[in-house]
């Protein structure tokens, strides 16, 4: 059942985050919804630009739409991860997303604004909700290292008010990929949870989104390493972060690097152990359970985990 990111927010706000997975083919998507369906969680499935130019967008809307018949006590939503404005326009007209990211961060504030003001006023509209996203993400120490900058708080109260954007993607340290905290001698890693809290005395019941929060488990890596792969100096955000984030009003958190180290390990482990084999689906079969244990090891660390009936019984009413 494809419900709104809004009604999931509702439902989880302060409670606990639901997971937002990134897919890009047939092998993800099944082990996500496998992997959402053990845990009994309901979950965010998201398309990138990258996503929807690797293959064709059609593709992945048509195999959502395929897992949704298969899966049918799935209960997830659907939603455009970093769009840009062009891309946030399409999806919205295609009524087929249940939410966009408009990633206007890079730009200055009142620019931002402008922006984002455009795209709500457009997915309003169509009654689609808006993730918008306010400082920039990166390993940090201070409030600003080169061009990563922490969210500030008031900045936050005052662009939610003016864009009445419906979720906000805020910078507290984490980073997109597998590189995210640069280990130095006598720095403490971490993310500012400070900042999180602060908005959330400011914003009561807003939602909040936190991106670039794989875990890069180190045990993940160095089974890649051991078969061949040369990922070096990689790590990610603790686990007990993302728990603690989901109860502080964190209601969305992105994981895709985490799933393409899995993909990774599954590949080279299988081609070192049986060199012999060429056929796609021998190890598809292995990269979809793998990948769906993943998910569900994720959302019990986000508290999504045993929330679907319940979820799905207050939506089903609707
Ligand atoms: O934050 C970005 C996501 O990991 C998606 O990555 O743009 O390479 O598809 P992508
Ligand atoms: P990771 O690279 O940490 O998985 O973050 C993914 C993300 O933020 C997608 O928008
Ligand atoms: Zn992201």
């Amino acid at each position: 059942m494809i419900v709104t990111t809004a009604q999931l927010f509702k439902l989880a706000y302060g409670r606990y985050a639901i997971g937002a997975y990134n897919i890009n083919n047939l092998e993800q998507t099944v082990g996500l919804f496998k992997g959402n369906l053990a845990s009994k969680a309901p979950f965010i499935i998201q398309i990138s630009k990258g996503a929807r130019k690797y293959s064709d967008k059609r593709f992945l809307e048509g195999m959502i739409r395929a897992a949704e018949e298969v899966f049918p006590e799935a209960v997830f939503a659907v939603h455009l991860d970093h769009g840009d404005e062009e891309t946030c326009y399409d999806c919205i007209k295609s009524g087929f997303y249940s939410s966009v990211m408009i990633d206007a961060s890079h730009y200055e504030f009142e620019q931002n604004v402008a922006i984002t003001q455009r795209v709500v006023d457009a997915a309003h509209a169509k009654g689609i909700s808006v993730e918008a996203e306010l400082g920039q993400l990166g390993g940090v120490e201070e409030d600003v290292v080169g061009s990563v900058k922490l969210t500030d708080p008031d900045q936050a109260v005052e662009f939610v008010k003016r864009t009445t954007c419906d979720s906000l993607a805020v910078a507290i340290g984490t980073s997109h990929g597998a590189f995210k905290f640069k280990a130095e001698p006598g720095k403490k890693l971490g993310l500012h949870f400070e900042v999180v809290e602060k908005i959330k005395a400011k914003l009561p019941g807003f939602p909040m989104v936190l991106h670039g929060s794989s875990s890069v488990p180190k045990s993940e890596v160095d089974r890649i390493n051991a078969a061949g792969g040369k990922i070096k100096d990689s790590s990610g955000v603790p686990e007990e972060d993302l728990a603690k984030a989901g109860k502080m009003g964190v209601c969305k958190v992105n994981i895709d690097t985490d799933g393409r180290l899995v993909w990774t390990r599954v590949h080279r482990e299988f081609f070192r152990d049986k060199p012999d084999k060429f056929d796609l689906r021998d190890v598809g079969v292995i990269f979809m359970e793998e990948y769906a244990k993943m998910i569900a090891g994720k959302n019990q660390m986000l508290g999504s985990a045993g929330h679907l009936d319940e979820v799905r019984a207050a939506l089903s009413k609707k």
